[in-house]
């Protein structure tokens, strides 16, 4: 409001129409009258109608003999502070939504490796033993294509097991990890891919910053092979300065990023960009038709002291 504007109103003109209804600004006036002063925290109205949200005080003015004169609202704008907060709340939930189910997967990544995987040996053990007894021929070739099944689930088991959760990621270290995933995916894939990141072989970081590294280049990997038809991939990580770089590389048919569709298609790319975000990251995305594509993550590497496991 520009000063001619507001002059001559009522004080009614800043409240919004609900508050108008519930007989709000009576209700300060009323306040201010009895305390001399009503403080509040409410939305008030904008010329244009807009909202924005206040922290105010309404005080009762008296003149030097004690008459009452008027009432003042001193109020100050805390959208800011509030939209700060929303962020805030939001990261939080995030962090919760995203540590959720990094725990949900160890869990049952633990239960498949240790109930299934227990069971499994018990059954192989058996086999084993039925098939030292055997003398009859037919069966013998039965029991041990029943062998080769048991050992097959065996292994498909630890295989789900360590994709949903490698134990290395906690017990050795991102660097780790990544050397088995990267070797795992292009067996899996087809694609040739390497990691470059020898000098951070002995590293480790937080360990939540090491967790969604290692996601961001499950899904960027993912992405590659679904994709991007790619040949080659590659996975670099460096220590620049206090920086964190990790570079995903793929030589595939690339993308237009700047796309909406694309961007909005899975919740890969909205994941990783979230997974960054959450470790004070950014995420950087160079692609182009033709041309492959490049992701750059970037997170500060902080040192902070780790944990061992059985500690709480
Ligand atoms: N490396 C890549 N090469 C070519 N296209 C890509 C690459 N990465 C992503 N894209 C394109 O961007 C889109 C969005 O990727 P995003 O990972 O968000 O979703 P998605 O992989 O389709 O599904 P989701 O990850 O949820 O399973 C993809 O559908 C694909 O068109
Ligand atoms: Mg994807």
């Amino acid at each position: 409001w520009t000063e001619s504007e507001a002059l001559g109103q009522s004080g009614e003109i800043i409240f919004t129409p609900e508050d108008r209804e519930a007989g709000a600004p009576e209700q300060e006036i009323e306040t201010a009258f009895i305390n001399g002063r009503a403080p509040d925290e409410r939305f008030h109205l904008r010329r244009d109608g807009s909202r924005f949200y206040v922290s105010g005080v309404m005080t009762l003015l008296k003149d030097t003999g004690g008459n009452v004169r008027g009432f003042a609202k001193i109020a100050r704008d805390m959208t800011e502070r509030i939209e700060a907060e929303k962020a805030l709340r939001g990261k939080e939930m995030l962090q919760r939504i995203v540590g959720a189910q990094e725990d949900e997967r160890k869990r049952i990544a633990r239960n498949l490796h240790d109930e299934l995987g227990q069971q499994l040996t018990a059954l192989r053990l058996r086999l084993e033993s039925i098939r030292k007894t055997c003398e009859d021929t037919e069966l013998c070739g039965k029991i041990d294509e029943t062998q080769m099944i048991a050992k097959s689930i065996d292994n498909g088991v630890d295989f789900l097991a360590w994709e949903l959760r490698p134990a290395a990621l906690d017990d050795l270290g991102l660097f780790a990890a990544l050397d088995k995933y990267v070797k795992e995916w292009s067996h899996h894939s087809g694609v040739t891919a390497e990691l470059l990141a020898s000098k951070l072989k002995r590293i480790r970081f937080a360990p939540e910053v090491e967790t969604n590294l290692y996601r961001i280049t499950q899904e960027a990997l993912n992405n590659a092979h679904k994709h991007a038809s790619a040949r080659r991939a590659e996975v670099m990580l460096e220590k620049r300065g206090e920086q964190i770089v990790l570079i995903i590389e793929d030589d595939g048919k690339g993308f237009d990023v700047k796309k909406k569709t694309n961007r909005s298609k899975g919740i890969g790319l909205i994941g990783m960009q979230e997974r960054a975000t959450l470790i004070g990251g950014t995420v950087e995305i160079e692609s182009a038709a033709g041309r492959g594509t490049t992701i750059f993550v970037r997170v500060p590497a902080a040192p902070t002291k780790r944990r061992r496991s059985n500690e709480k």
